[in-house]
């Protein structure tokens, strides 16, 4: 259920869950995209008449009162870009938020201090959700972000008010579905990263889902290494080799094309501007580190595109922060970026790391989608259902 399906919403009171995570700097907002992406949801909400308060998280501070961990900073730039003020209340449940929404006009905005405060957040207690439904007459979730989590106002809350996807919920399962879920075939996935271990599932649940998978970054090492490849002295998880032996094997019998690097970039230190050369996979020397995909293997995967109707990306192809390393991540992400706004790729990207090297690249505002998810988007791809979802869903 969306906001399309709220029988009306003057007057009510709309409890939100947005993910206000955002990075901070000395109490200073340092990447307001989090924030952006609220706003739809929000201004549909007022323009219909609703009170809106806000519930969100920031940080871990484990059930207790972190000053250090409060939403307050975060009023600011939220006026700034609502361009209406933003009132903040000091506690998500009692006597104060009730006072403080008593209060509120129709359209007003309030954000109410971190859920996270109150350890029945976490463990999702249900009289704490219930003290949350208390404040309101509808439940919106518009934190694709946070919905790996069942947490009260993630999970709980949506079976104790009638509750809907906000506008970008919507936007983000749309998306998702058009690149996994139901896509144009044919689908290349493109998943980076340093650890093979902090991706297995997602490997495991891809092979079975895409055409083609381009495996980059130094998580590629580990394969290369289990086939026989002298990696020298690059990183590697040599007890996975056997794991990638079989992710190997299940993608020959699903029928999904594994693109491995053919060529590397490699150097002797990892540090900005350090000497760095194209190898053959059988020329690296024993001191090397293996630190980009080579020009080869970028052609490869540039094909690949080519050949694709849907690309999904988790993941940069090497070290993209310390330039040269930078150099595949980029080439590939443009070209990327250039099918996409041909019109011939949808371009689905999303995962930690994933908008920062796309974001190094400039092509964020080229690709189809990018998700401002990092756990979420992960456990999305690897198959797992998500419990913020999946009540929205009941
Ligand atoms: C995130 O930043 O990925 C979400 O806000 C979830 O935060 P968490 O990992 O602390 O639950």
């Amino acid at each position: 259920r969306t906001l399309d399906d709220v029988p009306s919403l003057a007057g009510k009171t709309a409890l939100v869950r947005v993910d206000f995570n955002v990075p901070m700097e000395d109490g200073k907002v340092t990447d307001d995209t989090r924030l952006r992406v609220a706003l739809p949801t929000i201004q549909r909400l007022r323009d219909a008449g609703a009170k809106v308060a806000l519930l969100a998280h920031f940080d871990r501070p484990k059930g207790k009162v972190v000053p250090s961990m409060s939403l307050k900073p975060v009023v600011d730039d939220l006026e700034r870009l609502l361009g209406a003020p933003v009132r903040f209340a000091d506690d998500c449940v009692g006597d104060e938020a009730r006072a403080a929404l008593a209060d509120l006009d129709a359209g007003g905005v309030i954000l109410l201090e971190n859920v996270r405060f109150h350890a029945g957040e976490e463990t999702n207690d249900p009289a704490f959700a219930q003290q949350l439904a208390d404040l309101g007459d509808i439940y919106v979730n518009d934190a694709f972000s946070a919905a790996h989590r069942a947490h009260a106002s993630t999970e709980g809350l949506a079976r104790l008010l009638p509750a809907y996807a906000g506008e970008s919920m919507r936007r983000e399962l749309d998306a998702l579905d058009a690149a996994l879920g139901n896509p144009q075939k044919p689908v290349l996935g493109i998943v980076g990263g340093s650890k093979v271990s902090t991706k297995l599932d997602l490997l495991k649940n891809l092979v079975g889902k895409l055409d083609r998978l381009a495996i980059g970054g130094g998580m590629a090492n580990t394969f290369l290494h289990a086939q026989g490849v002298d990696i020298g002295g690059s990183l590697c998880e040599k007890d996975l080799a056997e794991t990638a032996l079989e992710i190997i094997e299940e993608a020959r019998r699903q029928g999904c094309e594994l693109l491995l690097p053919v060529d590397v970039v490699v150097a002797k230190e990892i540090k900005p501007g350090a000497e760095a050369g194209v190898r053959a996979l059988d020329r690296i020397a024993a001191d090397d580190k293996i630190l980009d995909a080579g020009p080869e293997t970028v052609a490869r995967l540039k094909r690949a595109m080519d050949l694709s109707k849907t690309l999904i990306w988790n993941g940069p192809l090497g070290v993209f922060e310390i330039p040269p390393f930078d150099k595949a991540t980029v080439e590939a992400a443009r070209h990327a970026a250039d099918l996409t706004k041909a019109g011939k790729l949808i371009a689905v990207a999303g995962g930690g790391d994933t908008v920062s090297a796309l974001n190094h690249a400039e092509v964020i505002e080229d690709m189809t989608f990018v998700s401002t998810a990092g756990g979420a988007f992960l456990e999305w791809m690897e198959g797992k259902p998500l419990p913020g979802v999946e009540a929205l869903r009941a």
